[in-house]
């Protein structure tokens, strides 16, 4: 019998943020060694690699994959498949299905569901909506093991909405209660429904959608927020921030000693008004990206460290709710299979650092879902879930080959540098070169 299950050698290591030349040793799918010397080791099975970055399995704190209700646009398998060929090895995926995760029941059902089709590890969000409030279901869901809650104030997409402050206020209690966090959709309803009746008048223009929500709109929520989280006290994410001042009043809130988090995604990272012009209504996300001139705020903030997480947000619509005019567009879109690509070329062309993007895209957010350190590290001890990435490797974003359903991308054709070649979840290869390999239902639920 051989000393462990899998070797993998000639890589190069991330861990705890810096890059060593080490071998990591598996058995059982754990991480049980981590070494410069695995000469006199034997090993079932093992990885050559060639300079290769060996990366900890990226955590996604925020996915959408829309089963049940919206099967359509993504399913648990189809969506889990994206997030495996992307080098995304545990999701945890948001409430604002069909029905809503707003009990025990409908997180059983869900937590089965995905125990059956999952291609990678899992944890689920419990939703919160005026419905469930003060009825016992955020305790027990916290209890059911939702790693985090979800809550929208404003309209986007699902049947989940806040939009009364003292709701809200109830909601960041009872959550507060239970230790977990919330994210927050932070959008403020009352300015969106001004906003968008003046926008009606714009018409069939890209500009319409600008219009219905201008950056005031996000800013204000969060600064109510921010003043729920003083009182509260709740663990709060802020979730795809888009505005620089946004990410400025959390940094600012955080500093303070509030528990507040912002949250930014890569899509909102890479890609601003004259690109989405470009897209058109394919591309259309809610909160909106912005100018030029903020995105490279965003950037500049993401290395001052007022930037806590990084999620995809990847949220799958099908080409006829995308193929609409503006004001009707259903918001979001495929990410998973991008998100790392674009953060490692942003990484190549100098605009940031890896462990600047690990940190955010996988030991921070295993964290906030109390995931960690079993996910988000290379430690001994932890799950043997990791990603073969080839920094200088080019490629170009082809879309129709997404395992995703949603086979479209603001990113569509773009050519990266750095690319996810291999991708391990608990020491078995589950993708390579962006195609998924392994079965439905490999993937275990975590909380
Ligand atoms: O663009 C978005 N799509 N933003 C959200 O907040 C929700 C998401 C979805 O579920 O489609
Ligand atoms: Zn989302």
């Amino acid at each position: 019998m051989a000393d462990i299950d899998v070797l993998v050698t000639g890589g190069r290591l991330y861990l705890d943020g810096e890059i060593f030349e080490a071998s990591l040793c598996v058995s059982d799918g754990v991480i049980t060694h981590v070494t410069t010397t695995p000469g006199t080791l034997s090993a079932d099975e093992t990885v050559e690699l060639d300079g290769e970055l060996v990366l900890p399995g990226l955590v996604d704190g925020h996915v959408h994959f829309r089963e049940p209700g919206y099967e359509q646009k993504e399913g648990a398998a189809s969506g889990t498949a994206a997030a495996a060929a992307g080098g995304v090895t545990t999701v945890v995926e948001m409430p604002n299905t069909t029905p809503p995760v707003l009990d025990r029941e409908g997180f059983r059902e869900k937590r089965e569901l995905f125990e059956s089709k999952s291609h990678v590890d899992f944890a689920l969000f419990g939703a919160i909506t005026a419905e469930n409030l003060d009825t016992g279901a955020i305790a027990a869901l916290a209890e059911e093991g939702a790693t985090a809650f979800k809550t929208f104030m404003a309209t986007s997409f699902g049947p989940l909405l806040m939009d009364d402050k003292g709701e809200l206020y109830r909601a960041f209690e009872e959550v507060a209660e239970t230790g977990r966090p919330i994210y927050i959709h932070a959008e403020d309803q009352e300015y969106l429904t001004e906003f968008t009746r003046r926008a009606n008048e714009l018409g069939e223009d890209l500009d319409a959608f600008f219009a219905s929500r201008p950056p005031v709109v996000e800013r204000t929520a969060i600064a109510d927020v921010i003043e729920i989280v003083r009182e509260t006290g709740a663990e709060t994410v802020v979730a795809h921030v888009t505005t620089a001042e946004g990410l400025e009043m959390i940094a600012k809130a955080r500093a303070e000693g509030l528990p507040i988090r912002s949250e930014v995604t890569s899509y909102h990272l890479r890609v601003d008004e004259s690109r989405l012009r470009d897209v058109g209504t394919r591309g259309i996300g809610t909160p909106p990206v912005r100018t030029a001139a903020n995105r490279e705020a965003l950037w500049q903030h993401f290395e001052n460290d007022q930037v806590d997480l990084l999620g995809s947000d990847h949220a799958p619509h099908t080409l006829d709710e995308k193929d609409r005019e503006p004001l009707a567009v259903a918001p979001g879109m495929p990410q998973l299979e991008t998100a790392l690509g674009a953060l490692l070329d942003a990484v190549h062309a100098g605009r940031t650092t890896l462990p600047a993007v690990v940190r955010r895209y996988a030991e921070r957010p295993a964290r906030v879902h109390g995931l960690y350190p079993r996910k988000g590290t290379l430690q001994v001890g932890a799950d043997a879930d990791f990603v073969v990435v080839d920094p200088e490797r080019e490629w170009t974003v082809d879309a129709t080959a997404f395992e995703s359903e949603g086979k479209y991308s603001p990113f569509d054709g773009w050519q990266f540098t750095g690319m996810p070649v291999e991708v391990y979840q608990r020491g078995r290869k589950i993708a390579e070169e962006l195609e998924t390999l392994n079965e439905p239902g490999d993937g275990t639920w975590v909380h």
